[in-house]
């Protein structure tokens, strides 16, 4: 059996099948002002093999029984034990199967946790994912039971009109007394995790949709009353996702309806819940006055990961938590390739880089590190992490680029024939690739076992005399903390040799190990290969498109490197380039101390930055990503030792400097080419030339030190993701200006009622740089419109703040650390999950200076020794402290 109480570690090593086995369940649920009642009836047979007197044991968590019925008779008090958290019966009867019938009563208004069944806007819904049903109904809550559901709602007609669960709909009717019921039956088998439902006085909006094989969908998207208008995008983006899993996976959608809703007060993203996906709100509701376009596009993301999830999730589930990265690390994978064919490769690339750099490079490299596939955990819920999600992601994406996409569509297909209706293991993900390209994959395989990020080393010589090209690349894994071993990994490293006229040049190695087409297949810990008559000597263009996720050393002179950041045939390479040397500058002279250079990037480097940001021949999306500097976090990733913030700031503010000094005439140009009235269309090429112009605006304001000219913007512009850029530009480059407080306080009036972008307003300010910042949040943390009960809100501010401000949460008195300490713990009364994701904001606190470190520490330790802690925060305090 697998456990979850307090405290305890849940170890892979033993897992064990369940000792009875589920065959279906009916579950009558009745929901009252106040109040739920859940009737569930399990039919039950014992596992060949268990024993006859062995228990049932079923999870719950804050039950509290009604009834218990064995084969329709009361189960004797002598015969069973319920507490909270778990149900124990015992004396069960000898017969092959049983039907057992359980009744629990919960308070769906009183449950802060949003984890179970809640209330959000007087809307019921439910969130399962990952141990949540048994806050419902005593269950055996894993994901390897899997079984048909049947599920009757019932409830008042006037408050919950609309009635909804998995599956497909069946009968419904009234009830008398202002109530009334709906009952929806789901063919498919799910673990508990899947399970949903919703009721409330929802808008809809319906689309249709017809699959490859010609059966007609019914969509539709429920939002809050007066909100449905704002659901068309992602009814748009969902009819995209259906069309694309067909083409590029050959996957169909298999029931008769797929539904939506959209809940205001939701922990995470959204949820793939079997034919009815609940989401954040913040992820369906948009229109181009309330929504940027990056806000467009993680709407389009997330109703694609969460559609794509029906087969990746849900029709092959997991077999326990630990394979969490078997749905999540696949989906993220499917959603990328999404958005790189529905949009622009190159640019969904960099930012899938810059993500996987920012967050889940930094979770590897410090105390919260862990394997993609963890081997024990003390809170689940603390492992939807980068790692699981983003650097899972990386692994499907090497395992293709490895095999090629043909084998890589083989091993997809065999997947989904293989394991259709399982729950199932990394190893047997692994598994139907070695098959299909008839490799052999257990190198690979190390990827999802050992924690760390590996660094990459390359070392080039060339001989001129015989034309010939020697490079060599080593692999080294410096692991910390995880201890799971460093043994030399099966990795991709997508290369090129470049001519000076920006050509890649043909060459096959005469010596050294495996390179299919551009692909080197880095096995061992050094590998080297030798290129004879290569023409000159080439610019190295190594590690293209990131084919893995490591750390890159490379001496390679600055010369060849700006060379390449404007020849290299591969895109992503160019910003790589570039950015890459951005960091390394800034994080040279963000560890300096004394004096800082005034210009820490180089004439060069910055000339090289305008140049490509003037380029009307490259793709304005791409453009902005150059002009958009690596954050102060990823700088002090890079400085990894005694970091402290503000030196980081001062680099990067000088460079911002430097750059806006030399481009000044190409910014003024971009700003203008762009007029502020255009039409907004939502669309990625639109979208691109909106990221450019706007970051050229910040430039230019910065260049002339004139923050009227963002001000300005404000006033004219007719769309959020203007509006919301040029508040930006205040807060981030002028945060102490008196219109920079104007700003806010018109943007405040305009848009007070609008909760999403009072999200954005509230984010903003907790970003804002500086030692001022703090007490400005203290007075917003009183303001009557913030609130920690709404996760989104509680994270605009307190998650910016800790997570997203290195100089004013890392204040040297340690007051901004004083103040989030005490914000968690009231956070963490009401909802655990939030205050333990927060609080991962101390995950790279050992790379501080020392006197940082001795603050943080107190805190820390502080925490710790509380008693009233959640199992979620306590379980994040205790690692970040090892
Ligand atoms: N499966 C959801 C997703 O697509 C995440 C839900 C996680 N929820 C939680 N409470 N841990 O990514
Ligand atoms: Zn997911």
């Amino acid at each position: 059996m697998l456990r979850t109480e307090t405290g305890q570690t849940v170890k892979l090593a033993d897992y064990s099948e369940t000792d009875f086995v589920f065959k279906d369940v009916f579950l009558t649920i009745r929901l009252f002002e106040g109040s739920a009642e859940i009737d569930s009836e399990i039919r039950i047979e014992r596992r060949a093999g268990t024993a006859p007197d062995a228990p049932l044991v079923l999870d719950g968590d804050e039950l509290t029984l009604t009834h218990l019925k064995l084969n329709g008779r009361a189960v004797a008090e002598a015969d069973y034990d319920a507490s909270a958290d778990r149900l124990k019966v015992r004396n069960l009867p000898a017969d092959d199967e049983f039907v057992l019938h359980v009744g629990t009563r919960i308070v769906p208004e009183r449950n802060t946790k949003l984890m179970g069944l809640y209330r959000s806007n007087g809307i019921w819904c439910t969130q399962c994912e990952a141990e949540g049903f048994r806050r419902i109904t005593y269950f055996y809550d894993r994901p390897d039971v899997l079984i048909p559901y049947k599920v009757r709602i019932e409830a008042p007609k006037d408050a919950a009109p609309v009635l909804l669960s998995n599956g497909n709909p069946g009968e419904s009717g009234d009830l008398g007394d202002g109530r009334h019921y709906a009952v929806w039956d789901d063919p498919f088998k799910k673990p508990s995790y899947l399970f949903a439902i919703v009721a409330g006085d929802l808008e809809r909006i319906g689309d249709s949709f017809t699959t490859a094989s010609g059966t007609e969908v019914t969509l539709g998207i429920y939002t809050d009353k007066g909100k449905s208008h704002q659901a068309e995008y992602a009814m748009d983006a969902l009819k995209r996702s259906m069309a694309w899993d067909e083409r590029r996976f050959g996957r169909e959608y298999d029931l008769d309806v797929f539904n939506i809703v959209a809940i205001a007060d939701f922990n995470m993203g959204a949820m793939e819940n079997k034919g009815l996906n609940v989401f954040n709100h913040k992820y369906v509701l948009l229109d181009p006055d309330t929504a940027t376009d990056q806000d467009y596009a993680g709407v389009e993301t997330v109703i694609a990961h969460e559609y794509f999830h029906n087969w990746t999730g849900n029709r092959i589930t997991c077999r326990d938590w630990f394979q969490l990265c078997l749905k999540e690390g696949l989906t993220v994978f499917r959603d990328q390739e999404f958005t790189a064919d529905e949009r622009d490769r190159t640019v969904q690339r960099i930012g899938s880089v810059r993500r996987l750099k920012s967050m889940q490079f930094p979770e590897d490299q410090g105390p919260l590190q862990h394997p993609v596939r963890p081997g024990e955990y003390r809170e689940i819920n603390n492992f939807y992490t980068a790692t699981v999600y983003d650097k899972g992601a990386e692994l499907v994406r090497m395992i293709a680029t490895l095999l090629g996409p043909e084998d890589f569509r083989k091993g997809m297909d065999l997947y989904f024939q293989r394991h259709d209706g399982d729950a199932a293991t990394i190893e047997e993900f692994v598994k139907v690739f070695e098959d299909a390209a008839s490799t052999d994959l257990s190198r690979f395989a190390l990827w999802y076992h050992q924690a760390g990020t590996p660094t990459l080393t390359i070392t080039e010589d060339y001989d001129a005399s015989d034309d010939r090209y020697t490079l060599t690349l080593a692999q080294s894994l410096n692991q910390g903390a995880a201890k799971t071993g460093t043994e030399p990994m099966l990795l991709p490293v997508k290369f090129g040799l470049v001519g000076p006229n920006g050509e890649d040049r043909a060459v096959s190695a005469s010596r050294g190990g495996d390179i299919r087409d551009d692909v080197i297949q880095l096995s061992e810990a050094e590998e080297s290969f030798v290129f004879e008559n290569v023409g000159g000597k080439p610019f190295l263009s190594v590690l293209r498109d990131f084919s893995a996720p490591v750390n890159l050393v490379h001496a390679q002179s600055e010369a060849d490197r700006l060379a390449l950041a404007r020849l290299d045939p591969n895109p992503f390479n160019r910003w790589r380039t570039l950015n890459d040397l951005v960091g390394e500058r800034l994080a040279k002279a963000g560890s300096q101390t004394g004096d800082q250079p005034t210009d820490p990037l180089g004439n060069e480097l910055v000339g090289s930055i305008v140049e490509t940001a003037g380029d009307d021949g490259l793709d304005p999306a791409f453009r902005a990503q150059v002009l958009n500097l690596p954050a102060d976090m990823e700088i002090a990733r890079l400085i990894g030792a005694n970091v402290d913030p503000d030196r980081i700031h001062a680099a990067a503010t000088s460079a911002r400097e430097a750059i806006a000094a030399k481009g000044r005439s190409v910014f003024e140009r971009l700003l203008n080419a762009t007029p502020a009235d255009a039409r907004f269309s939502p669309d990625a090429a639109s979208a691109g030339k909106r990221a450019l112009a706007n970051a050229a605006l910040g430039y230019a304001a910065v260049g002339e030190g004139r923050p009227d000219r963002a001000f300005e913007r404000i006033g004219n512009a007719s769309n959020m993701t203007d509006r919301q850029a040029a508040l930006a530009i205040l807060v981030f480059r002028f945060p102490d200006h008196e219109m920079t407080q104007r700003a806010l306080d018109i943007f405040y009036e305009r848009y007070e009622s609008e909760a999403l972008v009072l999200d954005k307003w509230f984010a903003l300010q907790g970003a804002a740089p500086g030692t001022a910042t703090l007490d400005r949040i203290e007075v917003l943390y009183r303001h009557p419109r913030f609130t920690l009960k709404n996760p989104n809100r509680a994270r605009s501010l307190i998650g910016s703040f800790a997570g997203m401000n290195p100089t004013a949460f890392n204040r040297a008195d340690g007051r901004g650390y004083a103040w989030f300490r005490d914000r968690l713990l009231e956070l963490d009364a009401i909802n655990p999950q939030i205050a333990a994701r927060m609080a991962t904001a101390f995950r790279t606190w050992r790379m501080l200076e020392e006197e940082r470190q001795r603050k943080i520490h107190d805190v820390l330790s502080g925490l710790a020794n509380m008693p009233q802690l959640s199992k979620d925060l306590r379980d994040i305090v205790d690692r970040t402290l090892a």
